[in-house]
């Protein structure tokens, strides 16, 4: 691609709103609000809003938190859900709240505090929502006057150069000061970048090279960014791809970049006729699940294979090897059957309702580079939240960490698992009737098997507990746990980064 339209692209792409114009006249409230404060689940607490800031408050531990695991693990998750009397429709649409769970052995101490972004710091001032979400269109609204000024920074964080990075794909980082959960702006990679969207999934290379990739969807183009480990963009670039889909995270191998592509695909149309960036999305299972390989040093260099159609957020690893068969890269998935989860499930949950979807499974694909067939294996685990060793991103692993167990009645998983995507053989434990288990992550111990961290809302005595498991003995309980005095918003995704 010639620079000139490269520019040309990425200026569009940055400069359009990510989703359509459309001012909807004001209209009554709904139920939703009364709906949730009626909701008898004890579980709702998960979604509730806290009405500010968490200062550092300290938690009541049992046990001794190992050395390896003394540091911070930042989590971030959609926490912002009604303002004024109203309520968002869907679990992702909240404002972000970002916290740090400080450990030193037997000393846990954690802090909460929204991300100010433009968006929430003029809504909390206007007392109402002035701009749309990623699954609701509020009443009132006006038109986004650019991707960032919808930008929620609500799903994950991205620990760079001392400073935490608050992601939502649809638009920039925005930049957290690690000590004081300060907002600090949105990140800028480059000028003519402002804006791009860029993926709440970036993937981290054995030698700290960051890859990620942002979806606008409008203009039908994938973007591209190499960083240095020293934080400074190298590389940015876009592509086009047809009938674009959702893409919510990626993989990369040491000489690849992967995108497994669900056939949830976007529809202008639908957009410029009033929904929200969610519905706009049309499902169209003829599509099958696209698998684009992009060559990493040459991002002009790009395969398209197909696997039948499924839907998926999480990528757990992908990674390659060449064979007599040819080159084959391997990369496991959390797969359901369709979109349910996110249209309904996901949703529901905002009234306080659970309402079950096909259950997702952990899935281990194949591609074959040389003779372009993609076959794949479905896993008997139940899965969401992949982690693996963040020492083995693009390399060969057999060892995922993940949530399972769904409940029928409750919302989520009840246990964490480590499951071996080689052998099928999976260890968990199970956090019991009454707790919705959130991601656990990896943590490294030298060449020791390393330790689980992860949070839990234990909805029975309405707590968030966090929870350290030796890896290869999961199933033998917790090594120690922290418990906070209060209940936090069920969030998405977290980073550890050590002392
Ligand atoms: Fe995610």
């Amino acid at each position: 691609m010639q620079r000139r339209e490269l520019m040309r692209l990425l200026a569009s792409a940055g400069a359009l709103p990510l989703l359509a114009p459309l001012a909807r006249a004001a209209a009554g409230k709904d139920d939703w609000q009364t709906d949730f404060e009626a909701a008898g689940t004890r579980w709702k607490t998960g979604f509730a809003t806290p009405p500010g800031d968490l200062p550092l408050t300290r938690a009541a531990v049992r046990g001794r938190f190992p050395d390896a695991v003394a540091g911070t693990l930042f989590r971030i998750g959609p926490a912002g859900h009604d303002l004024g009397g109203e309520r968002y429709h869907h679990w992702f649409d909240g404002d972000g709240m970002v916290h740090r769970f400080v450990i030193d052995g037997a000393d846990v101490r954690h802090q909460g505090r929204y991300v100010a972004t433009p968006k929430r710091v003029a809504e909390v001032q206007a007392g109402r929502r002035l701009t749309e979400a990623f699954g609701t269109m509020p009443p009132g609204v006006e038109p986004p006057t650019s991707a960032d000024s919808i930008n929620v920074a609500n799903t994950s964080v991205l620990p760079l150069q001392g400073e935490v990075l608050a992601l939502w794909e649809g638009g920039s980082a925005t930049r957290i000061d690690a000590r004081t959960l300060d907002t600090l702006g949105v990140k800028t990679w480059r000028p003519d970048l402002a804006g791009m969207p860029f993926s709440a999934h970036p993937k981290v290379d054995p030698d700290g090279t960051v890859w990620n990739f942002g979806v606008s969807s409008g203009q039908g183009l994938l973007a591209l960014y190499e960083i240095a480990p020293e934080g400074a963009l190298r590389r940015a670039a876009v592509v086009p791809v047809a009938d674009m889909p959702m893409v919510h995270d990626f993989a990369v191998t040491d000489r690849h970049l992967v995108f497994l592509m669900p056939p949830l695909v976007y529809d202008t149309k639908r957009k410029e006729a009033g929904a929200s960036f969610l519905d706009a999305h049309v499902w169209r299972p003829e599509l099958g699940m696209r698998a684009l390989v992009v060559d990493k040093q040459n991002w002009e260099k790009r395969r398209m294979l197909t696997l039948p159609a499924g839907f998926l957020f999480h990528v757990g690893n992908a990674w390659e090897e060449t064979t007599p068969r040819g080159t084959l890269i391997h990369i496991d998935y959390v797969r359901s059957e369709n979109a349910d989860s996110v249209f309904t499930t996901n949703r529901e949950v905002m009234r306080g309702r659970r309402v079950k979807s096909t259950d997702p499974h952990l899935t281990v694909v194949t591609l074959n580079l040389d003779t372009g067939t993609a076959t794949q294996t479905t896993l008997a685990q139940e899965a969401e939240f992949p982690r693996i060793d963040p020492r083995r991103v693009g390399l060969r692993h057999r060892q995922v960490i993940h949530a399972t167990q769904i409940r029928r009645d409750l919302p989520g998983f009840g246990a964490v698992a480590r499951t071996d995507v080689e052998s099928g053989r999976s260890q968990r434990f199970s956090y019991g009737s009454e707790a919705i288990v959130e991601e656990h992550v990896f943590v490294p111990d030298g060449a020791k098997p390393g330790w689980v961290l992860g949070t839990v809302l234990d909805f029975g005595r309405q707590k968030t507990v966090l929870s350290c498991f030796a890896a290869d003995h999961l199933a033998a309980g917790p090594v120690a746990q922290a418990t906070l005095p209060y209940t936090l918003p069920l969030g998405l995704h977290g980073a550890f980064v050590k002392a």
